[in-house]
């Protein structure tokens, strides 16, 4: 008899990313200026037929990560994207129907894998002000709940939890064993992290890529990190020869080489500043600045500037609808200060 899940049958995906290469893109929290031209080359100067004709091998990777994150390899899983990462812990670490609790507006995948696998998705949303109340998470954290998923800094919102308010967060999760996942898509944008508590403690992930300040999501490389034999139980659900060869050898480049990581904060720094001073001299209210994009309340309409911004000015950005007070919204990647000029000359025209 055939057979098709009715979960996948009903499970509204959106494949929107074709078509971009010739735009200023902005809309996916991507670098747009990518790893400078002489990282690239140098790498591929270094790729032969082995390299394309082997499966690739990740032991002398995932060392020289574990020695970039002062760690040991048992505690690391690479994921092809962090993205895969997350699909694995929500299928290993959660019940058919069970309860998975996350906030909301957030990345969309988190809500996408609880219903590829038939979970019950738990929203809780920011207030009005885009402010998150911590206790309206705690609130949610019952003993029925298998999996809280938390972002540090979040995306959209750009919002992050102080020490204080991830400790009560993480006391309540351990008070009613429920695994604790925390992306940390955003790290590097922003410096603070909880690994130390995937590192230290049972039922801790925290989720990295490869893809934002590390300027290689065209590459697809993320990792998990957690305890042994959670990591264990993820690696148990990736296919064989998840990550591949290229991604390894650029990732390895970037974090044995610290002036890479260095400028690539140091450009994403100025650009940062510079939205942000131009947009505050010209009275725009902002939210967001820990990860790599901002959120922008707009004058006009926000769906409209998207619109013409694609059609006029060949620049990609995202309109959020509903946000707070902030109603609908543009959200907008920040990169290097040659990009955010272009941004910001269309947006002042546009937007009147
Ligand atoms: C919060 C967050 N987590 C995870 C991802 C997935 O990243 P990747 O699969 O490229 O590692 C994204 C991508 O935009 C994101 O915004």
């Amino acid at each position: 008899m055939y057979y098709l899940n009715p979960n996948i049958k009903n499970l509204h995906r959106i494949f929107d990313q074709n078509e971009r290469k010739d735009y200023l893109r902005l809309d996916l929290n991507e670098n747009p200026g990518g790893l400078p031209q002489e990282v690239i080359d140098e790498v591929l100067s270094d790729v032969g037929p082995q390299l394309v004709a082997q499966y690739p091998e990740t032991l002398h990777f995932t060392e020289e990560l574990a020695k970039f994150l002062h760690t040991d390899i048992k505690h690391l899983c690479l994921v092809n994207g962090s993205a895969e990462g997350i699909r694995y812990i929500i299928q290993a670490f959660t019940s058919p129907q069970g309860r998975i609790v996350g906030v909301v507006p957030s990345y969309f995948m988190f809500q996408v894998y609880s219903e590829m696998y038939g979970r019950t998705f738990i929203k809780v949303p920011y207030e009005a002000d885009l402010s998150m109340n911590v206790d309206n998470i705690i609130n949610e954290i019952t003993p029925e709940t298998e999996l809280l998923i938390l972002l540090n800094p979040n995306n959209p919102m750009g919002n992050c939890y102080t020490e204080e308010e991830f400790r009560r967060i993480y006391e309540a999760a351990k008070a009613n064993q429920v695994t604790l996942l925390i992306d940390e898509a955003y790290h590097y944008f922003y410096p603070e992290t909880f690994i130390e508590y995937a590192l230290k403690d049972e039922h801790v992930f925290v989720t990295r890529t490869f893809s934002k300040l590390f300027s290689m999501a065209g590459c697809r490389l993320g990792y998990v990190v957690g305890w042994p034999e959670g990591i264990r139980m993820v690696q148990k659900l990736c296919t064989p020869h998840n990550t591949n060869a290229f991604a390894l050898k650029f990732a390895e480049k970037i974090i044995t080489t610290p002036s890479i990581l260095e400028d690539l904060i140091s450009k994403f720094k100025e650009g940062r500043r510079y939205l942000i001073d131009t947009l505050d001299r010209n009275g725009y209210e902002h939210k967001g600045e820990a990860g790599n994009f901002l959120f922008i309340k707009v004058r006009t309409d926000a769906d409209k500037i998207v619109r013409r911004m694609k059609e006029e000015k060949g620049i990609l950005i995202k309109s959020y609808p509903g946000v707070g007070n902030f109603g609908t919204c543009l959200r907008v990647s920040i990169g290097e200060k040659k990009y955010m000029e272009r941004f910001l000359d269309a947006l002042f025209e546009l937007d009147r």
